[in-house]
């Protein structure tokens, strides 16, 4: 006979411990009482949140894998996907406002100097100061190695010319890693990574990009025009900077996963709310199998990217390249969430398709996941590469 093994016999537990419960926890009523209020409003008007960004600062909800030596929490990727869910839960747009320090922060984390990472992240405890990750260009966002911008040795300086687009929270950054061409001729191996102080002369923020969705975060272009820095600003050695992008994307891939799941909850909580409500042919629509069966596979859906998001992050915090399985995550997550708020509009009728509702914003909002940090056909591409062209651990 079969027997089924327990969790301790296998060393394969889902149990949180209690003081993931609690961050989750405190990570929820955040959510609740501070996100989820201002969510419209800021959604219409495209407001950076920067009253909920301070209270998340202030809460220690931002900033989260900072080194303890350096006074951050060095929380797990696991425990800052417990976070990114719930936080996304109330509003993507303001939980990626608050979020996305991390992707701004981790290419100094994976590749800076001790004295760099003492420059940098300090700083970002000690007020909500902001950070961002300037990879993508207008002419090269999927395609990282086909970047333009350039970086020219000069002495103790680099010389720093070119545009980024997309860059989340660019508009309020202090600084931002800015991925530039050292060696044009090398492709991908001729890209560095630099810290670039958005107030240095020549840095010119050129506009805050008006999206769809997820419109409490800032996304700018920017331009760059003969910006010095010091030559200590490299991280890692010159032509390193792709590698650092590509780690630090592994890094973040899971938490924006966990972002996707979160909206999609969101999305499924409503619709079954709505379905209990409703009332068509005499009984609540959650009695007609058209609406349940929806409703069943949201939920079957929501578990199962939620399976691999703890999946990937678990697996970072084990020390192990986690490209594939992030990828994973990603994808799924980031697909799931948008046929998930797709089906809530459609619960919801009519009324899921005007504003007085709240799903026509989950559906917004769940389509970026499918955009930023890799378009769900790059994760497709990322995969079919680990499958085909196995790099190991
Ligand atoms: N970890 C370490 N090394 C890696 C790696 C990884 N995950 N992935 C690739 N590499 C290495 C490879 O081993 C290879 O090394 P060698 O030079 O030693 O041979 C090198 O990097 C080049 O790899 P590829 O040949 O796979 O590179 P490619 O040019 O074919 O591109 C790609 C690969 C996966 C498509 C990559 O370009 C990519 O990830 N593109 C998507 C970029 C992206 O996610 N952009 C989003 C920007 S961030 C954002 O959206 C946030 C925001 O603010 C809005």
């Amino acid at each position: 006979m079969t027997q089924v093994e327990t969790g301790a016999a296998t060393g394969v537990s889902f149990a949180l411990s209690p003081e993931q419960r609690e961050l989750r926890a405190l990570a929820r009523e955040f959510a609740e009482k501070e996100i989820r209020p201002k969510a419209a409003e800021y959604d219409e008007h495209s407001t950076h949140p920067v009253d909920v960004i301070a209270k998340a600062h202030e809460l220690g909800l931002m900033n989260l894998h900072i080194p303890e030596s350096l006074g951050g929490a060095a929380l797990p990727a696991f425990d800052g996907m417990l976070v990114g869910e719930e936080l996304n839960w109330g509003c993507s747009g303001i939980a990626t406002s608050i979020g996305a320090n991390g992707l701004g922060a981790a290419p100094v984390i994976i590749a800076g100097t001790d004295e760099q990472k003492e420059q940098w992240l300090p700083p970002l405890l000690e007020e909500p100061i902001i950070c961002s990750f300037g990879l993508s260009e207008p002419d090269a966002g999927s395609d990282v190695a086909r970047m333009t911008t350039t970086a020219e040795r000069r002495g103790d300086e680099y010389v720093l010319n070119g545009s980024k687009t997309f860059i989340t929270n660019a508009g309020y950054a202090a600084w931002t890693v800015v991925f530039a061409k050292t060696d044009p001729g090398k492709g991908h191996r001729g890209i560095s990574a630099f810290v670039v102080p958005m107030d240095a002369p020549g840095v010119q923020i050129e506009k805050h990009l008006d999206k769809m969705g997820q419109r409490a975060t800032d996304t700018s272009a920017f331009a760059l025009t003969d910006v010095v820095v010091p030559a200590a600003n490299l991280l890692g050695e010159e032509g390193e900077g792709f590698k650092i992008a590509m780690k630090t994307l592994d890094f973040t891939r899971p938490g924006t996963a966990a972002g996707a799941v979160g909206v999609a909850q969101a999305a499924f909580e409503l619709a079954v709310e709505y379905a209990k409500e409703r009332v068509t042919f005499d009984v609540p629509i959650a009695m007609h199998q058209g609406v349940n069966f929806m409703i069943a596979d949201m939920a079957t859906e929501i578990e199962a990217a939620r399976l691999l998001v703890w999946q990937s992050a678990w697996l970072h915090d084990q020390g192990k390249r986690a490209t594939l399985q992030s990828s994973y995550a990603k994808r799924f997550a980031a697909d799931m969430a948008m046929k998930v708020t797709i089906d809530a509009v459609q619960v919801f009728g009519g009324y899921g398709y005007i504003k007085e509702y709240p799903v026509e914003k989950l559906m917004r909002d769940a389509k970026l996941f499918q955009i930023y940090e890799g378009t769900s056909q790059i994760q497709r591409l990322v995969i079919a590469k680990e499958i085909f062209l196995p790099r190991g651990d």
